[in-house]
């Protein structure tokens, strides 16, 4: 597969560059009105109460801000952030040692987390529900359980989708919030902010040509900017134009609509080898060489979101503006030269 530029997986580059570049507040967050306005409100009930935050699900595309929301949750109540993840914990010793070492109020976040063993996710419940974990010591006849008391912490949960998750871990989370795209206009808020924290000039329509060709996703928006960056330091004054974003972009093969290689595959083997479809997910996968998963959480929900495919009971469909896009004709055009 290729590597793309605009992939959602978090990059290392992307650690170190997120890190500088991460809100750490409420306040300075843009986007996502509607989730930051009810954490305010729960941020503020549980620390007027003294008591932990209830444990809160983020699901939704990646690159949205899940890991950005938990560490401005735990920074707002001003406790500890433990960072961990569902394929990380392997054993439910594991995820014990992980809750034994948990202060008072502390924040643990688990990304991916519908991809906790079904052992792991066990220890999980008693935790979540009444802060105490059930250690079971010795075997056979003579094995007894014992219980430790948890101090009180709060689980920040994040996943593609919720309905990855099984049922008795969701029912455990007292707040879920479905993250949403980010609008052009919010995304050329946050380039204009990194740009500032970077150091970079940068004109309001450089950032929202940027702000357009990021589908949506801030953790693409200042990839894409830091790639532009370079060109402006390297072709031209170190200014970033609209111009130069444009430059740059095109020689990154970002299209327009925020597009890539991959995503015109997507939409080309549909027209093209499924007649516009409907195809199943599995086939449509099998043909383009990715697994199911990544192209229904990853590749998907923005095409989707776009109006580039459609999602029927009989499978996918390639949309009038996908073949408009891709500059294909359509096959009733096609019936009505012919006639
Ligand atoms: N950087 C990445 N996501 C951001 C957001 N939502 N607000 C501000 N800066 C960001």
């Amino acid at each position: 597969m290729d590597k793309r530029i605009i992939t959602t997986d978090v990059t290392e580059e992307d650690f170190s560059l997120e890190g500088s570049l991460r809100p750490q507040t409420l306040d300075e967050y843009i986007g996502q009105e509607k989730t930051k306005n009810t954490l305010r409100v729960y941020i503020e009930a549980a620390k007027q109460r003294h008591d932990a935050l209830d444990h809160v699900l983020f699901y939704g595309p990646p690159g949205l801000g899940k890991t950005t929301l938990s560490g401005i949750i735990a920074n707002e109540m001003g406790t500890n952030l433990k960072v961990t993840s569902g394929p990380a914990i392997e054993k439910p010793g594991d995820m014990a040692a992980i809750l034994n070492n948990l202060q008072e109020g502390d924040i643990l976040f688990v990304d991916e987390i519908h991809r906790l063993n079904r052992q792991v996710e066990e220890v999980l419940y008693p935790a979540m529900e009444d802060f105490v974990i059930d250690i079971l010591i010795g075997k056979g006849a003579t094995a007894r359980s014992i219980r430790l008391n948890l101090p009180k912490f709060t689980l920040v949960g994040a996943t593609t989708r919720a309905g990855l998750l099984s049922a008795p871990l969701r029912d455990r989370f007292g707040v879920m919030h479905h993250l949403e795209f980010y609008t052009v206009n919010e995304l050329t808020t946050i380039v204009m902010r990194s740009a500032e924290v970077l150091k970079v000039e940068i004109d309001s329509i450089g950032a929202r040509e940027i702000a357009k060709r990021s589908r949506g996703t801030p953790r693409l928006a200042n990839r894409l900017l830091k790639r532009v960056r370079d060109f402006a330091q390297v072709k031209y004054d170190g200014v970033i134009t609209h111009e130069v974003a444009c430059f740059a972009l095109d020689l990154l093969e970002v299209d327009q609509y925020g597009l890539d290689k991959i995503d015109r595959r997507i939409l080309q083997t549909l027209i093209v080898n499924f007649q516009g479809g409907p195809v199943g997910v599995e086939t449509l996968a099998a043909a383009i060489g990715e697994d199911s998963g990544t192209l229904e959480d990853v590749y998907e929900p923005y095409l989707l979101q776009n109006g580039f495919l459609n999602r029927t009971p009989r499978g996918r469909t390639a949309s009038v503006l996908a073949y408009r896009h891709l500059g294909y004709t359509l096959p009733e055009e096609e019936t009505a030269d012919e006639e």
